[in-house]
């Protein structure tokens, strides 16, 4: 029994490693660099009772360097993976600005006795007032004997709050196709009972034939509004509608494309390539009303004062999310905000992005309005920071409904426990997420295969995903080539790309055939989608049905009466 119990325990415990994480005994604090608790180096710690969870925080002050912090060490072991979080609340500000940084920094001493330190997350925009979540987390190297964990904000004056530390070892994916696959059947897949009925042909003879026709999870892609559009590049159509049931303009609707200099309006382009999608069936995504990186803000915007700008940018939200009301259910509202902050700088509002929000779901208040950011997945820096500003941002009220991770992966191997572990951390926040942008931009076709699979796989298994866009599918039209699924004049699809058809049109799509007799209950597990079913006798078509199979299943009476050699075409729609 007892060994049952043993080997049905996931790999890893979540077991917190700090010891007094939550600061609530508070004789803990006094500490110095030996006694293995929390200790303030180069500054003082006094227990508050303003806290985040428990009884008290810890209250920093009197930083006499800008590394001043808070701090605890422990023992990892080598070649484990960690993760790190604290909530902090800033007490004041610097003269000037208008929030400050936090970075979570780790002291790693090596086996010869020597230290390297360790950025493994930053939080860029702590308001004083609010609880902000900071962290990240970390491979540690094999012969790492002590990790110490500071948490710093580089202007000594401002003084912090810091509570709810903890540090837990992240459990290793020893298979992810086997790890994955019964999360899939559960979140994907529902069950089809059918039974045909009033059978006046011929009983022997009958099959039931099941055909997903479309996917409930999104399966998309960005593409170009003119090659999209232009009969030149029927292959690149091709290639897209087959595999593909949602779509991005890779830039056509960015303020920088519609707007390049003030006042122009090259709204042209981008509706001709939304409506044409639309009318194959596609459902597009809005990328995006604003950019908060300075390089991807057009000049012109540079130079306006800051009511010139407000201006500018209620009238852009019209331009861009009022024009195309009711045809985008999502939209972007102020891209990569974790990593820019121009409109915020610009007007001097650091909850800029808050009357974004507001005003994007006037606009069109049936779309979905996103977060979107990189290196939340692919990298550490941004995990925790793009976790916070999505809390920060609900804690306002703004209108938030859906956070997207762009997922643009480089040519170095993919550490999947990391990755899941990462997802697993944002969807704390409790909405459902988009892999918004996805691409690895890996030159070798075969390994480039096998990474898109184990992400795809990781994402599908995923509770809190709802969909995965490529990031762009063909080198001719792609922002790294080499991240393509498909190459050359004949949109030719590579290793990646046949993987990819496969998994997403294979093997995550139903189709079956069975035969069947009258009264016989037929049930097929089956992704969940757009059906048609067809009844066959002796290979002809004698009855055609469309169902949606949803979260709650579908059960379908097929009555063949009257039916003769005629297909008749009913449509229900279940669950
Ligand atoms: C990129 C496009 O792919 C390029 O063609 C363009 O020159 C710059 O923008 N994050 C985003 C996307 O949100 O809009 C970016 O797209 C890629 C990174």
């Amino acid at each position: 029994m007892l060994v049952l119990w043993v080997t049905l325990l996931p790999t890893v415990l979540s077991v917190e490693l700090l010891k007094d994480a939550d600061f609530d005994s508070t004789s803990t604090y006094g500490g110095d660099e030996t006694d293995g608790g929390w200790w303030c180096v180069q500054c003082d710690a006094v227990p508050s009772t303003d806290k985040h969870t428990g009884s008290h925080s810890v209250k920093v002050t009197n930083r006499k360097q800008n590394w001043g912090s808070v701090t605890q060490s422990f023992k990892p072991q080598g070649d484990h993976k960690y993760s790190f979080r604290a909530y902090v609340k800033i007490l004041n500000l610097a003269q000037g600005k208008v929030y400050h940084s936090m970075e979570t920094l780790l002291e790693i001493k090596g086996s010869n006795g020597n230290s390297k330190y360790e950025q493994i997350g930053t939080t860029p925009h702590l308001r004083p007032g609010s609880w902000h979540i900071v962290g990240g987390d970390y491979h540690m190297p094999n012969d790492a004997q002590e990790v110490r964990v500071y948490f710093q904000i580089s202007e000594p004056q401002v003084n912090y709050l810091l509570d709810t530390a903890s540090v837990e070892e992240i459990p290793h994916i020893t298979d992810l196709k086997s790890d994955t696959s019964g999360r899939i059947d559960t979140l994907r897949k529902n069950n089809i009972n059918i039974k045909v009925t009033n059978n006046n042909v011929n009983p022997s003879g009958l099959t039931v034939e099941v055909h997903q026709t479309s996917s409930e999870f999104g399966w998309g892609s960005a593409v170009d509004a003119n090659d999209i559009t232009d009969s030149q590049h029927k292959k690149y159509q091709d290639y897209f509608y087959d595999n593909f049931e949602w779509a991005v303009l890779e830039n056509a609707l960015k303020w920088y494309s519609m707007e390049p200099s003030q006042g122009q309006d090259n709204v042209a382009l981008p509706e001709k390539a939304v409506d044409t999608l639309r009318s194959k069936g596609i459902t597009v995504r809005g990328h995006n009303i604003f950019w908060a990186v300075a390089q991807w803000v057009p000049n012109w915007q540079k130079q306006l004062s800051a009511s010139a700008l407000k201006q500018a940018m209620v009238k852009r939200v019209t331009d861009s999310v009022g024009h195309f009301k009711g045809k985008l259910p999502h939209w972007d509202v102020n891209n990569e905000n974790v990593h820019g902050d121009f409109y915020a700088q610009q007007l001097h509002d650091p909850d800029i992005s808050i009357w974004m929000f507001n005003e994007a779901h006037k606009a069109a208040p049936n779309s979905l309005l996103f977060l979107n950011d990189y290196n939340v997945v692919s990298q550490n820096d941004a995990t925790v920071a793009f976790e916070d500003e999505a809390q920060y941002v609900l804690g306002k009220g703004a209108p938030l409904k859906r956070l997207g991770i762009q997922s643009h992966f480089n040519g170095q191997p993919i550490d999947y426990d990391l990755v899941k572990h990462r997802l697993d951390e944002v969807a704390r926040v409790g909405l459902k997420m988009w892999i918004t942008e996805l691409d690895i931009d890996d030159w070798n076709e075969n390994t480039k295969a096998d990474k898109y699979e184990s992400l795809l796989r990781l994402y599908f298994s995923h509770p809190s995903v709802e969909g995965v866009m490529f990031w762009g599918y063909w080198d001719g039209r792609h922002w790294r080539p080499n991240a393509a699924l498909a190459n050359g004049q004949n949109v030719t699809p590579n290793a990646a790309g046949r993987r990819v058809k496969q998994l997403i049109k294979g093997e995550w799509r139903t189709n079956e055939s069975h035969p069947v007799r009258e009264g016989q209950n037929l049930r097929v597990r089956g992704f969940k989608g757009g059906y048609t079913v067809q009844v066959k006798h002796n290979g002809n078509i004698i009855k055609t049905e469309q169902f949606t199979l949803g979260d709650n299943g579908v059960d379908l009476t097929i009555s063949l009466s009257g039916s003769g050699s005629n297909p008749q075409v009913n449509n229900i729609l279940v669950g």
